[in-house]
């Protein structure tokens, strides 16, 4: 898979991208990642790629040029599946949508940033808007930082575990059963039996059933529906 993310503020993405699973998938080869600064299609001497928006009012623009610019300059290179706009104001992000653009061979995710983008950007190019929750970043790059995450970990091979992201909170939308590690009490707090009997068939129906009520007291809104 290949994930071309373009930013006015690609080092951003830089320590997000360049650590723990997301690099290892990249020294595999498994996923190819590659940030694009938008100031490099940015017009004129100075480089712009904002400006004032049409109308008034506070804050600066995305303009089209240099966005166009770089999308066109990939298209020219290879088909992209989907080119996604990050943006509080597009459809909330989760597990389902990390599974579907897990599946996809190239996708380009454009950073929003200041007031936004160009309308005209979005009926021109963008075939996805996704946002992360409703809270508003100062830009798109931490998202596009999120997103990249849970589409990566989910490709083959990329996890030493395979079944590793199938038990992850939300893959059957149920939220992961606790787990433990050593020692197995800490300051009166036992580990569940049940983990250190060695009875791997009755562990796994503890783990369901952990998960189920997890679920129920939580995020009940997940099993509606379900059970
Ligand atoms: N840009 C600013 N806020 C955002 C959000 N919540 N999700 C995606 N992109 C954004």
């Amino acid at each position: 898979m290949r994930i071309d993310i373009i930013s006015a503020v690609p080092d951003l993405l830089q320590s997000p991208l360049n650590h723990s699973i997301v690099k290892r998938a990249q020294d595999k080869q498994i996923v190819e990642i590659v940030l694009h600064n938008l100031h490099e299609y940015g017009l004129g001497q100075y480089h712009q790629i904002d400006d004032a928006p049409f109308g008034g009012g506070a804050g600066m623009v995305m303009m089209i040029e240099p966005i166009a610019a770089c999308i066109r300059k990939l298209q020219a290179e290879r088909v992209y599946d989907e080119i996604i706009y990050t943006t509080p104001d597009g459809k909330t992000f989760n597990q389902q949508t990390a599974n579907a653009l897990s599946l996809k061979k190239n996708i380009i995710i454009l950073c929003g940033h200041y007031k936004g983008i160009d309308e005209r950007i979005r009926q021109l190019f963008i075939t996805q808007e996704i946002s992360i929750g409703d809270y508003v970043l100062s830009g798109g790059e931490l998202a596009a930082a999120v997103m990249t995450d849970a589409i990566v970990r989910l490709l083959p091979q990329v996890l030493s575990d395979e079944t590793s992201a199938l038990s992850d909170s939300f893959q059957d939308n149920l939220l992961a059963p606790p787990v433990f590690t050593r020692p197995a009490e800490y300051e009166g707090l036992a580990v569940p039996t049940i983990l250190l009997s060695g009875n791997h068939a009755k562990i796994a129906e503890w783990r369901d059933e952990q998960s189920i009520t997890r679920t129920q007291e939580r995020r009940p809104d997940l099993l509606e529906g379900l059970l």
